[in-house]
Formats: C-alpha cells, structure tokens, sequence
C-alpha cells in the first residue's frame, strides 16, 4: 500500500478525450495526472489539458525520423515530471520499446470489447458486425502487442435488438468512464 505519496499519472490521448475527463473529475481519484500526452496537435483533448490546468506534450510524429527518436525525446520529459504510470485513453499509436522497457508493468490501456474478442481499431464496430449479444469494456496491461497485454478488469454491457451504434457507443462509454477511474485508483495505490 502506498501510504500518503500520490502516484503520478501521464494521460496519453489522440481524440475527444471523454475518459481523460472521466478520470479527471472522478470526485475520490487518489493520484495526480501530472500530464496529458497526445501525437495529435489537434486533438479536442488538448483543450481539455488546458480547462484542468494540466500541462501537456504534444508531439507530431512525422517530423521525427522513426518511434525510438520521437519516444526517446517523449520518455526525456516523462521522465523530468516524474511520470510513474502511464495510462492511454484513445492514444492511437503502438507503444515502442524505448518506452516499454523504461515502464514495463506500469502502461495501461482501455479497450472497448471484452478482449481477446475484437483487438485493434474500431471494437464496436466490430463487435455491432459479428452480432454479438454481449461486448463491453476491458482495462489491461500494455506489452508489445495491438489489446493483447494481461487483463486486469472487463464488465460486460448488453447489445439490444434495437441499438444503433450510437446507442451501444454511449452505454460502453458509461461503463469506461465509472470503470477506470476506480481501476486506476486502485492500482496506483498497490
Ligand atoms: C475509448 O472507447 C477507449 O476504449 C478507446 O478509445 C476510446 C477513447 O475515447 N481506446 P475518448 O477519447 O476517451 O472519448
């Protein structure tokens, strides 16, 4: 148990950032989100960063000749803020070594789909196009992989006759912004 000392906590996001949102206005979270990481100098999270006060790198990774130069700079400034877990949220890239050896066991990433089942871009989709009865939300452990590291927590959520994906989309983005919060609170304090 990690009595009095909160973690630090760097959020990486390329989108809207509902689950950046999610953890920051979490009324118990017990760690501190010393920065919010995006490779989209665009991305609606940025302004987001702002709103909480929360100080942000942005990076574009076209003007980087490859993953390690663009990650080595990346992990430089993690490093400087004191980042101890990294937590993606929507961060559409694959995590290259440099950064995975330098915090093996402490990236996590949410997914929507009860993984192993629909990995990689557009879950929901996915899962709407096989006709599942049953997809929902999975929080796992970040290792070389596209949704394959060790699973840490899903919860299930029912796709009805009538959904439209907007309707399904909205009722896995309710259970990912309750769930990882309180995942998050959880491991940060082991
Ligand atoms: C979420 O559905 C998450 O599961 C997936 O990307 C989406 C990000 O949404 N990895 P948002 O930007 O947090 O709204």
């Amino acid at each position: 148990m990690n009595m009095g000392k909160r973690a630090n906590v760097a959020v990486f996001a390329s989108g809207t950032g509902s689950n950046f949102d999610a953890i920051m206005s979490s009324p118990d979270r017990n760690f501190d989100v010393v920065r919010l990481v995006s490779d989209k100098p665009k991305a609606h999270v940025i302004g987001k960063a702002a709103s909480f006060g929360i100080q942000t790198i942005v990076f574009n990774p076209s003007e980087y000749e490859d993953k390690v130069a663009y990650e080595e700079e990346l992990l430089d400034q993690l490093k400087k803020a004191r980042v101890e877990w990294i937590v993606l949220a929507g961060y559409m890239r694959v995590i290259g070594k440099t950064i995975l050896d330098a915090y093996e066991g402490k990236i996590i990433n949410i997914h929507p789909s009860l993984l192993p089942s629909f990995p990689g871009i557009d879950a929901i989709g996915q899962a709407l196009e096989a006709g599942v009865k049953v997809s929902g939300v999975t929080i796992h452990y970040v290792d070389e992989g596209i949704d394959t590291g060790e699973i840490i927590a899903q919860e299930a959520v029912t796709v009805f006759p009538h959904d439209t994906r907007e309707s399904f989309q909205r009722r896995i983005q309710q259970v990912e912004h309750k769930l990882y919060p309180q995942v998050l609170n959880k491991l940060t304090a082991e």
